[in-house]
């Protein structure tokens, strides 16, 4: 029987939510530590089961929320009193736990109702965080969920400057969140914010290890690509060598054509190792009836 798919309470854009159970399908079936240098939101270790997690990402903000879930798993009471407490302050529906949204504002705006009636407080809590509560994880955390395309995003100045989204505190969210704490609450997690190569620097691995990478994609356009260049991916795809020497066993998702582009650098690097096509949830409809998509999972196992 399988298990649920957990997704990340993050909704992080870009997750492997939908792909979890072809990934864990190829996973290893036996565990020691599992190693995730690019968590972003998390979707992934939570589907893994491991004896110890070390989990990474170099955006220090999701790095931050995690940290913080994490905390919050002793006590998830607190923390929704936390949310609650935000909530009531700045005036923004919370409809996990009740509708305050009036009959006709829904009437007038039937699919905006949200977005009109969080605007004011949603602005006034990102005023807060730009102002003087810079790095606190719950109001990031906030902004987020009831955030345009659940997202963060900073400005050059380090301003968050997404507008409010459409939803809002809703019982998936509540459900996420449960799940999540559920799962790390007593796991052995060490997570932290470095780039991938001072990540893989100090460790030892040990039989039995685990390293999933979900990097940047060279040639498809995201947020967190921008940083991204041929030398970071060449960098990688060396380390995945010196992991590979070591019998480290590691997994590799990465997208090797799109929309007219290859990735040249992946395709060759990769004839050494086995490839699975995995079925992408990226758009992927069709040039004259060809797929321009092609989603993989390099492992060396
Ligand atoms: C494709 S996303 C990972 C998504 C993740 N698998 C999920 O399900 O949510 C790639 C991640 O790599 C991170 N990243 C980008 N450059 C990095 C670097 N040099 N070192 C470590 N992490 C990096 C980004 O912040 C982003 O979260």
């Amino acid at each position: 029987m399988h298990r649920k798919i957990k997704r990340s309470p993050l909704f992080y854009v870009g997750d492997k939510y939908k792909l979890m159970k072809q990934l864990t399908e190829l996973f290893p079936r036996e565990i020691n530590n599992f190693y995730e240098p690019f968590t972003g939101g998390g979707t992934v270790f939570l589907n893994v089961e491991a004896k110890r997690y070390y989990l990474n990402d170099n955006d220090k903000h999701f790095i931050n929320i995690h940290k913080f879930l994490i905390k919050s798993s002793d006590n998830p009471r607190k923390f929704f009193k936390g949310v609650e407490k935000i909530a009531n302050k700045y005036k923004l529906s919370k409809s996990y736990k009740e509708d305050i949204i009036p009959i006709a504002l829904k009437k007038e705006h039937k699919k905006t109702y949200f977005a009109r009636f969080n605007k004011v407080g949603y602005e006034k809590l990102r005023t807060c965080v730009n102002n003087y509560r810079k790095n606190d994880p719950l109001i990031l955390y906030m902004l987020l969920i009831y955030g345009f395309n659940r997202m963060l995003r900073f400005n050059g100045g380090g301003k968050f400057n997404l507008p409010v989204g459409n939803v809002d505190f809703n019982k998936n969210v509540v459900s996420a969140l449960g799940d999540y704490f559920e799962f790390v609450k007593d796991k052995k997690i060490k997570i932290g914010a470095k780039d991938f190569r001072k990540f893989f620097a100090d460790k030892k691995f040990v039989k039995n290890d685990f390293v999933y990478l979900d990097p940047p994609y060279l040639i498809t356009a995201s947020e967190y690509n921008k940083f991204w260049d041929k030398k970071s991916e060449a960098d990688l795809l060396r380390t995945m060598d010196m992991l590979n020497k070591k019998g480290v066993k590691f997994a590799l998702s990465n997208v090797s054509h799109y929309r007219g582009n290859k990735n040249d650098l992946l395709i060759n690097w990769m004839k050494k190792y086995k490839v699975h096509k995995i079925q992408s949830n990226y758009i992927s409809y069709h040039n004259n009836g060809k797929k321009d998509i092609k989603e993989v999972l390099i492992t060396n196992y």
